[in-house]
């Protein structure tokens, strides 16, 4: 019986004759890990998201993609797209050789430049289309940053999507103030050194703690409400005075200043800082008790949950049964 073979076949489908490919211009942007350079083919096409390709190792993005996007079948697919297609840094057609000691920016940096392209071209969706390395380079942005621009990033971490989505008044001001920020540059390395920061290490119990008095305030609406309590549950509970505001987005400062006060009133109070004749006339003659308790020996030997009714509009402290209801 004749033995199978594998046999290894080339597909060639060249463009037919008449199916020129389309006009290429190469850019390069500076961004916060160096320069990077990527080819544009086509024209943006209203509403559509671009195709953004990133090739493998020891490939650049033509000697990895051309056969593909260059394959006859291939043209009624992309001629409805613009493409977008990055070399690695010193990867590009004659770049020059890296100076001895270069650091070659790691992954996930790579993956940070691609907002800056982004940006640069205006382009707020794409199609990814990775190989290997560009595959993870391209899920990593994706982990983070998926179709949204720099400026959406930062308000998705400010604002709940609830507050985005309903596009208050507030929300308007604050995309109008991030979009149009004159140095949203600098914005942007702000928010790429968050993005890279170290985990705190907080331990319960354990060495790496905060000592002092912690007021943790989240509202219970925020985008990062988890990461919240999670810290909370890692503090010293007789140190801590937790507060999750009832109705509250991602920023109690900006929609709820009057209870963030109040709480802030009773926070300073705790460490007898406020005298009681500071307090809101009402909470005083509701709290007298407890809070001048709080506020004479600045003792705090337990921990303090700070809850806000929704209904009432009050808020509440110490633990569960222990309620101090203060009006905002
Ligand atoms: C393109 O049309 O997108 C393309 C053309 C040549 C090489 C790679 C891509």
């Amino acid at each position: 019986m004749a033995e199978l073979q594998e046999v290894q076949i080339t597909e060639e489908k060249p463009l037919l004759p008449g199916q020129t490919p389309e006009a290429a211009k190469t850019h390069s942007v500076e961004t916060p890990y160096g320069s990077v350079t990527f080819t544009v083919y086509g024209t943006p096409k209203p509403k559509r998201p671009a195709i953004l390709t990133y090739h493998d190792v020891g490939l650049n993005y033509k000697s990895c993609f051309q056969p593909l996007f260059q394959f006859g079948d291939m043209q009624e697919i992309i001629q409805n797209f613009v493409r977008v297609h990055v070399d690695a840094p010193g990867m590009e057609e004659g770049a020059a050789v890296f100076p001895l000691g270069y650091q070659y920016p790691s992954l996930d940096q790579l993956a940070d430049m691609i907002p800056c392209i982004l940006q640069y071209l205006n382009f707020s969706t794409i199609i990814g289309v990775g190989v290997g390395a560009g595959a993870y380079i391209l899920s990593r942005y994706a982990l983070t940053g998926l179709t949204s621009s720099i400026s959406e990033m930062i308000l998705g971490h400010l604002f709940s999507q609830e507050e985005l989505s309903g596009n208050s008044e507030l929300i308007q001001k604050y995309r109008n103030i991030i979009t149009h920020a004159p140095n949203l540059d600098n914005i942007e390395l702000y928010w790429n050194s968050y993005n890279n920061r170290r985990d705190l290490n907080f331990e319960r119990g354990g060495d790496i703690t905060l000592k002092c008095p912690v007021m943790l305030v989240v509202g219970d609406q925020a985008p990062h409400e988890d990461a919240v309590v999670e810290c909370n549950s890692k503090l010293d509970p007789t140190q801590t005075s937790f507060l999750k505001m009832a109705d509250s987005g991602g920023q109690p400062q900006l929609t709820q200043p009057g209870k963030l006060t109040e709480a802030f009133k009773y926070f300073l109070q705790g460490m007898g800082y406020m005298a009681s004749s500071c307090m809101t006339r009402l909470s005083r003659s509701r709290t007298a008790s407890l809070t001048s308790a709080a506020s004479i020996d600045g003792n705090r030997s337990r921990s303090r949950t700070l809850s806000q009714s929704s209904e009432s509009g009050t808020l509440s402290s110490g633990p569960p049964g222990h309620t101090m209801e203060v009006s905002c």
